[in-house]
């Protein structure tokens, strides 16, 4: 097993980031499933409040609550959690400090709306200690002594459908954020504990972006961000991946302008066709535009190759993804090593 390989397996938070609508969602929910095959448990934490992770499997919206979320795969359990900033400050407050009702009081008064407006930092310390918390949390501490280091951890791993590329290093960096706001007390203790797990080889960032220009910059432009923030790149998932139509001679041939049209148009004409020639021009127009879309896709690829980093496909299903699917895309992340 080398080094990396290690590595891969002691990260027990995936943070999964991209571009959007590049496939974070469907990522993270495949992941989550590919993890837990082989009897694993394993945690979907969703952040952005916006039940992307519902839709996909087809339930009613996720509350603030770990629920068992699809049929077990192989043996293994997934559990999903939509997290906002309000739920987790009441359970923090409850938490360390028996007082949900005085939480419940202030956010009466609107008072977790105005701290997380002062210092938006403290909204995403909470969802990053949401999740941190959970892949810290042993068996039989759920509730006060959670540092001890008794018991199993509860959750073999947790994946989060985090914010996109643009934001990912500040969402993840709340040390940073937090450090003006608190230098001692419970928050800063909090922002600390977060950022440790964080920082540790416990933690990895993936990136999805399909085989086109933006998302693929933005990946470059994100990796380079968690990496000065010190932090754990994962691997590069490439998303919607479209298998060539033809095989590499024909899309050479097609680039150099050397494909031959008129052996087209005798060919149709061979099989029947009226409008052989008009048919071969638009097929050979189309088989152009193919050509030159698989030679930008390998110059995306080559540019990426540069980072050097794990790199796992999924492909382009045609039927669109909804939970069967989700099984297909975590098979195919199994297969190639997850
Ligand atoms: N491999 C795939 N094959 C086919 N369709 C896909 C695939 N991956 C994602 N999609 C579709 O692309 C759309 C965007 O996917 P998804 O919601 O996972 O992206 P996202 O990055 O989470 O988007 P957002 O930025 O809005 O949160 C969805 O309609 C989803 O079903
Ligand atoms: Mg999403």
């Amino acid at each position: 097993m080398s080094a990396r390989d290690r590595d891969r397996d002691a990260v027990r938070l995936h943070v999964v980031t991209g571009k959007g609508g590049t496939g974070k969602t469907t990522v993270a929910a495949s992941l989550a499933l590919a993890l837990a095959s082989g009897g694993r448990t394993v945690l979907l934490v969703e952040v952005e409040g916006r039940q992307g992770v519902a839709r996909l499997f087809g339930t009613g919206p996720l509350p603030y609550e770990e629920r068992e979320i699809a049929a077990p795969f192989e043996g293994g359990r997934v559990r999903a959690l939509a997290a906002d900033a309000e739920s987790a400050l009441l359970e923090y407050l409850e938490m360390f400090y028996g007082m949900r009702r005085a939480g419940q009081v202030l956010t009466r008064f609107g008072a977790v709306d105005f701290a997380t407006t002062i210092a938006p930092g403290m909204r995403d310390v909470l969802l990053t200690g949401k999740a941190t918390e959970a892949v810290r949390r042993r068996t039989g501490e759920r509730r006060r002594s959670r540092d001890s280091d008794t018991g199993r951890h509860v959750y073999d791993a947790v994946v989060m459908d985090a914010p996109p590329t643009g934001r990912i290093a500040q969402f993840l960096n709340v040390n940073a954020e937090v450090a003006g706001l608190a230098r001692v007390g419970p928050i800063r203790h909090h922002a600390d504990k977060v950022m440790a797990t964080i920082r540790s080889a416990q933690t990895a960032v993936h990136f999805v972006t399909v085989l086109e220009e933006m998302p693929a910059q933005e990946t470059l432009d994100g990796i380079g961000e968690i990496r000065a923030a010190g932090l754990n790149v994962g691997s590069i998932v490439v998303n919607m991946v479209r298998p060539p139509f033809f095989p590499d001679p024909v899309l050479g041939s097609v680039a150099e302008g050397r494909f031959d049209t008129d052996a087209l148009v005798r060919g149709l004409k061979a099989a029947g066709f009226e409008d052989a020639e008009e048919t071969a021009r638009g097929l050979a127009r189309e088989v152009g535009e193919h050509a030159l879309r698989v030679a930008g896709e390998s110059a995306i690829r080559a540019r990426l190759d540069v980072l050097d980093l794990p790199r796992l496909q999924l492909p382009l299903l045609s039927g669109g993804v909804g939970p069967d699917a989700l099984h297909v895309l975590a098979g195919r992340l199994r297969e190639q090593g997850v």
